[in-house]
């Protein structure tokens, strides 16, 4: 019997013989039922070709119906199907239990299902709707009442499947224009990044070391790979305030005056003022992380002397890959450190100027901090 399908169409509102719309997809009504129940297929047939019973004359949406019969034997073949409304005979098929597993089977948790049965009316409709049909029509049957609920129950389905269209594709669009804003932050931290290195042409890869180092503490302190990458990429833009400290502070070969110390420490606000206040999510992690870079786990740091857990955790993670690529890099006013020396120093000053755990996380993923240093070395470290 599941072989024996039929399709009836009418023209759609608008197109005409010829016309280039495309065609729409045919709804499939599938006819469950013992073949002694034939009698419910010309009322259904009709459905097809009167217009003013068809679920689209209710809801404008374009409707062509296809019918096709499943005896009980073939009910497993409808798993998967694309069937807009199931109409059940209930005495056929030996009670209304069949409409449980009709519900059972994947893809049909939510499609209409029309039981048509015997019996007395309240009592088959409770157990009915136990079972999980959508309606029930009790015997004898008004062909007209059958069209009507069909026709309603497709323009149901035809509304529930449109809106499931809708949904997929505005989370496909919502997801794309995320993806478009997120590589255009990107590019933005990126191109300011590059400002930073004309600003000071050691500031490259000093940044790009920082940013691996950034990416490993945060690791080792179990951070997901997108807070970890998200960290370092606003890591890039921790000394951006730099930009405006004049020449002959930033370049100066001896040790700064302490007024000159003071004009190069505040390079931290000036930085924050600069990025904050941005409705880019990454934009607010570098502003927050320029303003905490040089804070301290004893408090004794700057600009606001903040302690502990009040610096926030980036810029805590921060202060330590910043001063040990610092401390292994070559500066106009120091030699560079060998790496086990700048290891040892933030061993000694853990718990002091570094927040404990991100000491140990940094420790506990040493030998990636020695490959990445060795893929990007700085300019003239000490062996
Ligand atoms: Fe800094
Ligand atoms: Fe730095």
């Amino acid at each position: 019997m599941g072989a024996d399908r039929e399709s009836t169409e009418r023209a759609t509102p608008g197109q005409t013989a010829g016309s280039c719309a495309p065609e729409p997809e045919p709804v499939l009504i599938a006819v469950v039922a013992a073949s002694a129940s034939e009698p419910l297929l010309p009322s259904l047939r009709a459905l097809g070709r009167d217009p003013e019973a068809q679920g689209g004359a209710q809801t404008g949406i374009p409707v062509r119906i296809e019918i096709q019969m499943f005896g009980p034997e073939e009910i497993g073949e409808l798993a998967g199907w694309p069937v807009g409304l199931m109409v059940v005979d209930g005495d056929s098929l030996g009670g209304p239990e069949i409409v449980l597993s009709l519900r059972a089977l994947k893809d049909h948790a939510r499609t209409p299902i029309l039981l048509v049965a015997s019996g007395e009316a309240g009592a088959v409709r409770r157990a009915a709707c136990a079972l999980g049909a959508t309606e029930v029509l009790i015997r004898p049957l008004d062909p007209v009442e059958l069209q009507m609920r069909a026709g309603a129950l497709i323009a149901l389905s035809q509304a529930r499947h449109e809106a499931e269209r809708v949904t997929r594709a505005m989370t496909r669009h919502v997801a794309e224009v995320v993806a478009e804003s997120e590589a255009r932050e990107r590019e933005i931290i990126q191109r300011l990044m590059l400002a930073a290195e004309f600003r000071d042409d050691d500031a490259g890869d000093h940044l790009t070391r920082v940013a691996g180092c950034a990416i490993a503490i945060a690791e080792g302190l179990g951070l997901s790979e997108r807070e970890a990458n998200d960290i370092a990429l606003a890591s890039t833009m921790h000394d951006i305030g730099k930009i405006g400290i004049p020449d002959s502070i930033l370049l100066k070969a001896g040790p700064l005056s302490a007024e000159e110390r003071k004009e190069m420490q505040r390079h931290a606000e000036r930085g924050h003022r600069m990025l904050q206040d941005s409705p880019s999510r990454l934009l607010q992690l570098a502003s927050e992380i320029a303003l905490t870079h040089h804070e301290r786990w004893d408090g004794k740091g700057y600009p606001q002397g903040l302690a502990g857990t009040a610096i926030p955790l980036p810029g805590r993670i921060i202060a330590v890959a910043d001063v040990f690529d610092a401390l292994i890099s070559e500066r106009v006013y120091k030699a560079a450190w060998p790496l086990e020396k700048a290891r040892g120093y933030l061993v000694e000053h853990r718990g002091s100027h570094f927040d404990p755990s991100c000491v140990d996380a940094f420790l506990s993923r040493w030998q990636d901090i020695l490959d990445l240093v060795q893929d990007r070395p700085t300019s003239s470290r000490a062996a």
